[in-house]
């Protein structure tokens, strides 16, 4: 077996966290008995700056020959906020359809989460984020730009399509990985108040679910309530799925009751095509270049990655090693707080494996 990886490490302290995801994928291929190809991509606010060019349309025809991208951080400091962010990253998940956001939170031992009272046992959960619609679709306007009469609007796209692609995936992950007796997948919305949007997603949730999936416990909470019971009694979730906009806010609470952004990992998924995988930290410009920050999570969705191109062994042989060094091993998960540099965490990864 052999796969073409794009890496694509991006800016700020993503090429450090890139090149310890990139060095446990090579022992873990070595081990498991798969090869490599590697393609390079240095687009960035690096590239931005220098050409002018965020994302040539050729790269995109580029990134559909691969099995999947390794992506590690974008975010300039010189660079305006959005242009980056639409210009690559979510332009990619757009054009390559990307349409799952899958990010788990879950606490690995000897990780300090900041909920008292809390473990491994009770922070075990994974979030499905549509990944493609709602807010993120960028259709909206101005009318009477910088006047007092101006009129600003961002649409809320949701589509029969769009939202049941997403919420048969979540039935099906549920299904194979749901750790709950029953399984449970719940829909995440605010249907009091988005009564037409979430009202779609909420029939289409139960229309599916009856149908095809009568085993697994359908449950469903509004996303405030949501943001309270992740703090209170986070064992309570199993599989969440949810709404574009809803997944980017309470995936960030869960990557800190997680232990942080030093650990957190995502998978921006197209079932059927190439995905891409990226720590969901930022690009952390002050710690750029220290050998301070945290390769944990580009490792963690190097895993990811590997779960996704259907090599489960070694996704989980990654995923143990990491709990080995977050038990064993790390003094803290921040930034110039492990104990150890970048690259040494990335060997006692390698180590553990
Ligand atoms: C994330 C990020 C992105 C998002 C930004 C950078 C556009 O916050 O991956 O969660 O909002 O999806
Ligand atoms: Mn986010």
């Amino acid at each position: 077996m052999s796969f073409k990886i794009g890496i694509m490490p991006g800016d700020g302290t993503g090429p450090e966290v890139t090149a310890e995801g990139v060095k446990v994928l090579d022992v873990v291929a070595e081990k498991n008995g798969f090869t490599l190809e590697k393609v390079n991509f240095d687009f960035g606010g690096e590239r931005f700056l220098r050409t002018g060019e965020v994302l040539p349309n050729s790269a995109i025809d580029d990134f559909r020959k691969l099995d999947a991208i390794l992506l590690g951080a974008i975010g300039h400091p010189d660079v305006k906020p959005g242009i980056l962010e639409q210009g690559l990253l979510l332009r990619t998940r757009f054009e390559l359809r990307q349409y799952i956001n899958l990010r788990p939170v879950r606490l690995y031992p000897g990780v300090p989460t900041p909920l008292a009272n809390k473990g491994p046992e009770d922070i075990d959960f994974v979030i499905v984020r549509e990944n493609n619609e709602g807010l993120y679709c960028g259709a909206g306007g101005f009318m009477h730009k910088n006047t007092e009469d101006e009129v600003a609007t961002q649409l809320l796209i949701n589509t029969r399509a769009g939202v049941e692609r997403c919420i048969r995936w979540a039935f099906e992950y549920t299904r194979k990985y749901g750790k709950h007796d029953p399984k449970m997948l719940t829909l995440v919305a605010k249907t009091n108040v988005l009564t037409f949007a979430h009202d779609l997603w909420d029939r289409v949730f139960h229309e599916v679910g009856k149908a095809d999936y009568p085993e697994i416990k359908r449950d469903y909470a509004h996303v405030d309530a949501t943001c309270m019971w992740m703090v209170k009694n986070p064992e309570y979730f199993d599989v969440i799925v949810t709404t574009n906009m809803f997944g980017d806010i309470i995936t960030d609470l869960g990557a800190m009751l997680q232990g942080g952004m030093g650990i957190a990992a995502g998978g921006n998924i197209n079932p059927k095509g190439v995905s891409m995988f990226e720590p969901i930290g930022g690009s952390a410009p002050k710690y750029t270049g220290q050998g301070v920050i945290n390769p944990l999570a580009s490792i963690c969705a190097m895993g990811m990655m590997l779960q996704t191109l259907g090599e489960d062994a070694a996704a989980n042989q990654v995923e143990e090693a990491v709990k080995v060094v977050t038990s064993t091993k790390l003094k803290g998960m921040g930034a110039g707080r492990m104990g150890y540099s970048t690259s040494e965490v990335g060997d006692l990864v390698v180590q553990a494996l």
